[in-house]
């Protein structure tokens, strides 16, 4: 089937950064494929793989022309595809480099050919080329599944370059109401939990429990010892420490990117200030999830504009959003100062007010330790029968 395109007809290509960015929107999986060549083993992060058709069973997989691994796969004419669990990020880190050694560390076992079969994945194809196809900057792997083999557990997923794990609408839903139950029902003090009442109490499957309390651990709520998992008492002045250093972050941030930031920037924080502006009603959160959400991807965005992957990995690795899923309930009291503050911080990348942003968001860091005053001011008042003390 041979089609002819009018190119003259055809709207200007986006450019390599915009159509990254859209096509990282398209959520994966992440696979390393392997091969197996006079002797050496080769092998690459993946997540241009695709079922292809089942009769005969094939599939295809995109290999850049300069990846060592594909100039392999057109020589041996076979390669392995691993799905990789969702504990393997770092394998997947070492597979999406070039530097040598990448099996050293890695346990697997040989396939076919002597392919490596990664061990610890979900499920391995072991392949043989049936065509290669060049495609821009690519090599087009059309190859039969001779074998295959699977087992139990999630996938790595990827997302807009951050791995992640996948979820079911079930599995979200129990991860939901068990966040809901460590946040809410328990005290900061370490309380053994115990996943077969708490799946009992909210009528979820115990599996589904457990699964959603490991992934609790991995938010930092929850701390796991052998077969049992306590709430992790995270003390005020621990959560004071953190907005101390995401403040220091935000500042470096702010100093380099106030006054020359693009439009389309400058539409895009207006959004993400916008989007945080639902989630509070008469100074109280209506949906605190909502708003640790919101007010993350408002703050992360900040922090972005420096363009500097290492601050913005650092910036998330202070997970704030877990801490304040432990600090943020719907009796937490929501200043309205928290949006006039972001507010300002807007006004001031829109003028390149720096003075205005950086002294806003030293404001803003404080706004816990403020709201935690009033509330102990408030707990103590009451406890005097509503004497001022
Ligand atoms: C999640 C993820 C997915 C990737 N997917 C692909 C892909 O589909 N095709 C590709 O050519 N490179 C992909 N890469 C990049 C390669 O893994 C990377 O270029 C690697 O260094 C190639 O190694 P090699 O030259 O030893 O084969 C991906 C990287 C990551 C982190």
């Amino acid at each position: 089937m041979t089609e002819t395109l009018i190119t003259a007809d055809l709207p200007e290509s986006p450019s390599k950064g915009e159509f990254r960015d859209v096509m990282g929107r398209f959520a994966s999986g992440v696979t390393v494929i392997t091969t197996h060549l006079d002797g050496e083993d080769y092998g690459a992060a993946a997540s241009a793989v695709s079922s292809l058709s089942d009769e005969p069973p094939s599939l295809l997989i995109c290999l850049n022309v300069t990846s060592t691994t594909a100039q392999a796969i057109v020589k041996s004419g076979t390669f392995a595809v691993n799905v990789l669990a969702e504990d393997s990020a770092p394998i997947a880190q070492r597979f999406a480099s070039k530097a040598p050694g990448k099996f050293e560390t890695v346990a697997f076992e040989r396939g076919h050919a002597g392919v490596p079969l990664v061990s610890g994945c979900i499920a391995h194809f072991e392949c043989v080329v049936d065509e290669t196809v060049r495609g821009g900057t690519h090599l087009v792997f059309l190859a039969r599944v001779v074998r295959v083999s699977s087992t139990p557990g999630s996938p790595l997923a990827y997302f807009r370059g951050s791995f992640g794990r996948m979820e079911t609408a079930p599995d979200a839903a129990a991860l939901h109401a068990v966040r809901d139950f460590v946040v809410g029902a328990v005290s900061d003090v370490s309380v053994p939990l115990d996943a077969e009442g708490i799946a009992a109490a909210l009528e979820i499957e115990v599996g589904r429990t457990y699964q959603a309390l490991v992934a609790l651990t991995a938010e930092g709520l929850v701390r796991r010892t052998g077969a049992t998992f306590e709430v992790e008492p995270v003390p005020d002045q621990v959560i004071f420490d953190y907005y101390a250093a995401k403040l220091a972050i935000e500042i470096g941030a702010a100093a380099q990117t106030v006054g020359s930031t693009d439009t389309e920037q400058l539409a895009e924080l207006r959004r993400l200030l916008d989007a945080t502006l639902e989630f509070t009603v008469d100074e109280e959160f209506s949906d605190p999830e909502g708003w640790i959400r919101a007010n993350a991807a408002f703050h992360e965005y900040l922090v972005g504009l420096a363009g500097s992957v290492i601050l913005t990995e650092t910036y998330k690795g202070l997970r704030l959003p877990a801490l304040e899923q432990r600090s943020i309930r719907h009796s937490t009291r929501a200043t309205h100062l928290l949006h006039d503050d972001h507010r300002a911080i807007v006004k001031g990348y829109e003028t390149g007010d720096v003075e205005l942003v950086l002294r806003t968001l030293g404001a803003h860091a404080r706004r816990p330790q403020e709201t935690r005053a009033e509330e102990s001011q408030a707990r103590e008042s009451a406890l005097h029968g509503g004497a001022a003390v």
